[in-house]
């Protein structure tokens, strides 16, 4: 998504987020000490799906405004899977009496709903207007990218 990202404020959103997340793999380890429990890797259909999605409309769309905003729609789809996976994993460990867990995962959580946010402003302050702008100038591919922002809406749980 870095890669494919050509907004710079877009582009340098998305790199801050890649390094949280490599520091939310290490408050994983951390429960997980806590928690005197063993990591284990495992597939996750849901995730997986998420990102299929997403590679699936990157490479339906040309205009690169329109990709700006078709990334954006599926990052947050992403943000919003790990907050609900998270938001549950906090409730879980403070009903086990495990605060000193809770607050490692919620430092994660909190992570995540500032992203989500980073990107609704994004969205909503250019990227978005950017792209429909994009129709109206090249009337020709209006249906074309009518049709990417459908596909990437699409991708947005309705919330
Ligand atoms: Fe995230």
């Amino acid at each position: 998504m870095v890669e494919k990202a050509s907004d710079a404020e877009l582009k340098k959103g998305f790199r801050t987020h890649l390094k949280q997340t490599r520091g939310q793999i290490k408050r994983l380890d951390q429960a997980f000490k806590r928690l005197k429990v063993k990591p284990e890797g495992t597939k996750c259909p849901a995730i997986d799906g998420i990102i299929d999605e997403a590679n699936e409309i990157v490479g339906e769309i040309d205009d690169k405004m329109v990709l700006n905003a078709a990334l954006i729609a599926a990052a947050q789809a992403v943000e919003h899977y790990e907050i609900t996976r998270y938001g549950t994993l906090v409730a879980w460990a403070k009903l086990l009496g495990r605060n000193d867990v809770a607050k490692v995962l919620n430092m994660t959580l909190k992570e995540e709903k500032a992203t989500d946010k980073k990107l609704t402003g994004i969205a909503k302050r250019k990227i978005n207007r950017k792209a429909a702008a994009r129709q109206r100038k090249r009337p020709d591919a209006v249906e074309r990218a009518e049709n990417s922002m459908l596909v990437a809406a699409s991708g947005i749980p309705a919330v």
